[in-house]
């Protein structure tokens, strides 16, 4: 059995990522020396059980963007309240990207901070969410505007946990897959599924090494993400992140040829990716109200100067801001009827 471990540096500390078939039988190995009690939040759609050498609650929440919520991190606290949770012990979050957030989130306020260990179990989750940190929940005006950075002290990638995952979660994950192609020159259509995680891993944790908190180069993980949160926040999350995040692709690359910064080639080599290699949608769904998009692209975090985007040059990625409001405009409307 071949296990893959990716270690990332922090300033601080480090940790590993564990990428294999079963490897979620070894977490006790992974868990903090200190731990004596352990909460797993996890959703009871999610069949993996785990085999914890320390005493140990399941407690579940709910699933969907709209229980991403502060009233979900209430009610998880009140569990840690009760099961005597100390800033020794440990929270294992064993889920999507939706749960590792969440998990990660309330390990970050508890007590001012107690060990958090991710379990992923979908394929975005793997190649993205639960690595590097950042965590939060959703307000009604936006995605993820309340949360924090908090590390995790291990995240393990079970990649036999991916037969459960129903094959629009997969896609979903396909989404993220496909933004790493755009972030390095890799050739990542080279490598079969399982090493194509593990270098999605690597990619993701050199970013994060490189700028734990956001300051410069880590917002290119954000390719294609600011017309995505947008669209799943307007269009009232019909469509899952992942999908959202094809679709925010597609976009970043007409606007980056309509604004000079790129060719026709190269946009048609995003529809290539995401269209179809991993066979994603590509096209904006219909009747989206395109000044709703425009007011939640103005609140998005990355938007300290007008609207901000990642977006594709000859030199690769740059974060680019102010883009003219009329210009996103116009390429919105154009991309909405094509
Ligand atoms: N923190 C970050 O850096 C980061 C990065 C990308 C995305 N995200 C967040 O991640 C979330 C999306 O993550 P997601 O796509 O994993 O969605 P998700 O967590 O909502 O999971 C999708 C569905 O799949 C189910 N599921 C998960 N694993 C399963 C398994 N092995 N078997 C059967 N069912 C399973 C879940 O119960 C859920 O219903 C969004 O909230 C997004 O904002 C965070």
């Amino acid at each position: 059995m071949t296990i893959h471990r990716i270690d990332v540096h922090l300033p601080e500390r480090e940790y590993p990522v564990l990428i294999g078939h079963g490897v979620s039988q070894q977490i006790g190995q992974w868990l903090p020396t200190t731990a004596r009690r352990a909460i797993v939040v996890t959703q009871k759609e999610i069949p993996v059980s785990l085999d914890l050498p320390i005493e140990s609650k399941v407690v579940t929440i709910a699933q969907g963007e709209k229980a991403k919520s502060l009233s979900t991190i209430e009610n998880l606290c009140q569990e840690f309240a009760e099961m005597g949770i100390t800033r020794n012990d440990v929270i294992i979050g064993v889920g999507g990207g939706m749960v590792t957030d969440i998990a990660g989130f309330a390990a970050s306020t508890w007590h001012r901070g107690t060990p958090v260990v991710h379990v992923a179990s979908s394929l975005l989750a793997m190649v993205d969410a639960a690595i590097g940190g950042k965590t939060g929940v959703n307000l009604p005006q936006g995605k993820n505007l309340v949360g924090a950075f908090w590390q995790p002290s291990a995240v393990i990638c079970d990649l036999d946990l991916l037969s459960t995952l129903p094959a629009r979660e997969l896609r979903c994950g396909f989404g993220e897959v496909a933004k790493y192609h755009f972030l390095t020159g890799d050739d990542l259509l080279s490598l079969d599924l399982d090493e194509r995680v593990a270098r999605c891993v690597g990619i993701k944790a050199a970013f994060v090494e490189q700028d734990e908190h956001e300051s410069g180069k880590r917002a290119f993980l954000n390719y294609g993400h600011t017309l995505a949160h947008a669209l799943e926040t307007v269009g009232n999350h019909q469509l899952a992140h992942g999908e959202a995040v094809a679709i925010g692709l597609i976009f970043a690359a007409r606007l980056a040829q309509a604004l000079g910064r790129i060719s026709l080639d190269r946009v048609d080599y995003h529809e290539l990716v995401v269209g179809k290699t991993y066979s994603l949608q590509t096209r904006m769904p219909e009747d989206i109200n395109i000044d709703q998009l425009l007011a939640a692209m103005a609140r998005d975090k990355k938007a300290l100067h007008g609207l901000t985007f990642v977006l594709d040059s000859p030199q690769g990625l740059e974060v680019v801001a102010d883009v003219p409001a009329d210009i996103v405009r116009a390429e919105l409307v154009r991309f909405s009827q094509a």
